[in-house]
This record gives structure tokens, sequence and C-alpha cells, in this order.
């Protein structure tokens, strides 16, 4: 089990390649532990490159792939076949790899010219999804980090980070000049596992900032979520030198 919101386990590895291996094991336990106690898992996931190698290595492990439901955490505006979609990426690393019911897999029904109209549609799929819940209490949210100290399309200085009354929302990023769709900050930490995947030497300054005793969530948007587990590699940490092995804080 990770740690809590309160005192999150903190996994440190050598390099991407082990982060992803170490996690690709945890996630596997999390998917057979929920479709036991619960006969269903639902999985929030993000995009980026990080998680990639994470959802490559779930294509050859043996799952109950019929009780797993896949939702994206956060999406481009861009259509299903963009080689920006987040959904396209899953997709490829790991889904059309896989015996999962197409009823299972949950992506965002993008639509370019109203991205507020296909976030409401979400939240519909959402909220249908998890019934009665307050919340969507993911069995796991997967997120990364930007640079920038974003998570999930909440880049700093936007309008949904402060967002308390929807679970998911289009958000206008100025800086990429674009809307992104993402979970809401409490859409995210009802999950019951939160975890970040952070991994190379150009997260360090916005690890430590977001970490750090200074609480500024407009300008690092990741200090919104409060995570069960980071997986980072020694290279975040710049304290762990590669010949370490694996450590647990
Ligand atoms: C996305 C993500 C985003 C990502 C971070 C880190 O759609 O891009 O969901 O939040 O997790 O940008 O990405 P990397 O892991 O590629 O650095």
């Amino acid at each position: 089990m990770s740690g809590t919101a309160a005192d999150p386990t903190r996994n440190v590895l050598a390099d991407p390649e082990s982060l992803q291996a170490f996690a690709a094991d945890r996630v596997c336990e999390i998917i057979r532990a929920a479709a036991e106690r619960r006969g269903v898992c639902r999985i929030s996931l993000s995009g980026g490159s990080t998680p990639k190698g994470l959802y490559r290595r779930l294509a050859d492990r043996d799952l109950p792939w019929e009780k797993t439901h896949w939702f994206w955490g956060d999406e481009r505006n861009v259509a299903a076949d963009d080689p920006d979609s987040n959904a396209r990426m899953v997709r490829e690393a790991l889904l059309d790899h896989v015996p999962v019911p197409p009823a299972n897999v949950h992506p965002v029904p993008v639509d370019p010219d109203s991205p507020a109209a296909a976030a409401e549609a979400y939240e519909a799929t959402l909220r249908e999804a998890f019934g009665d819940s307050p919340w969507p209490d993911w069995d796991l949210a997967l997120l990364g980090m930007g640079d920038d100290a974003h998570t999930a399309s909440l880049f700093p200085g936007t309008a949904a980070i402060d967002r308390r009354d929807r679970w998911f929302l289009e958000n206008w990023v100025e800086k990429l000049d674009t809307y992104r769709y993402t979970l809401t900050a409490p859409a995210i930490n009802s999950g019951r596992e939160i975890w970040f995947l952070v991994a190379g030497e150009g997260k360090r300054e916005a690890y430590r900032l977001v970490t750090g005793p200074t609480r500024d969530p407009h300008r690092y948007p990741a200090q919104t979520i409060r995570p069960t587990r980071w997986l980072v590699t020694a290279d975040v940490l710049g304290d762990h030198r590669p010949g370490d092995g694996p450590r647990e804080d």
C-alpha cells in the first residue's frame, strides 16, 4: 500500500525505466486487489512521456481486464487520432494490445469547437461511472508533473486550479494558446491512491518548489494535489547517486 495524503510514500528509482517497471508492478497489485475486493477497478490516466513506459509494461501483464475501467485525467483539445492526443498515446502503448472490453475505455469526447460542452459531457460520464459518490473515488489516479509544476492540465495561472464545484473542466491555457481538459483538484484528491510519476533532472526545481515550504498553488498547481505516493528518479532529488538502489522514504 502507498502512504497517505498526510504522509505520502516516496519511491526513489535510479532512472525512468526503473521507475516505470516499479510502478507497473504496483499498478498490477492495485488492479488485482480492487477487482478482487470490489469487482471493479477505475483508473485515471495521465498523459505525457513518463507514464507511457508504464503503460507499455502493463500490456504484457495478465490482469482482470474485464473489471478494469480506464479514464483520462486530462486531455488535449485535439482529435482522437491526433499525435498529441493522450487517448491515442494510451491506446498505442496499452489498450490496443490487451483484451479490454471497449465499453471499459472512456476517452474524453473532445470537441475542439465546443470544449465546454465536451467537458460537461465527460463529467456526466464520470458521474455515471461513480454512481452516487460525492467525488470520484479512483482506485488509482496517475499524474505527471511538468517542469512548470503543472499536473494533469492544471497549468500555472489557469482558472481550473480554483474550481471546487466541478469534477472535470475545459481549461484555457494562455501559454499554450489552447484549451485543455482536466480533472479538478478535488476530483483527483478523492482517489484512494494518487501517484505522481516524476522523472528527469529537468523536474528537480519544480519538485523542490512543489514539496517545499512556500505554498502557492496558482504558481505551482501540483500543490493542489495530496498524493499518496511520489515515484521519482534519483536525478529529481539531486542527492541520490545513480548507483544507489531503489529507496523508499
Ligand atoms: C499531459 C499530462 C501532463 C504531463 C506532464 C508531465 O497531458 O501532458 O497529463 O500533465 O503529465 O506534462 O509530462 P512528462 O511526464 O512527459 O514530463
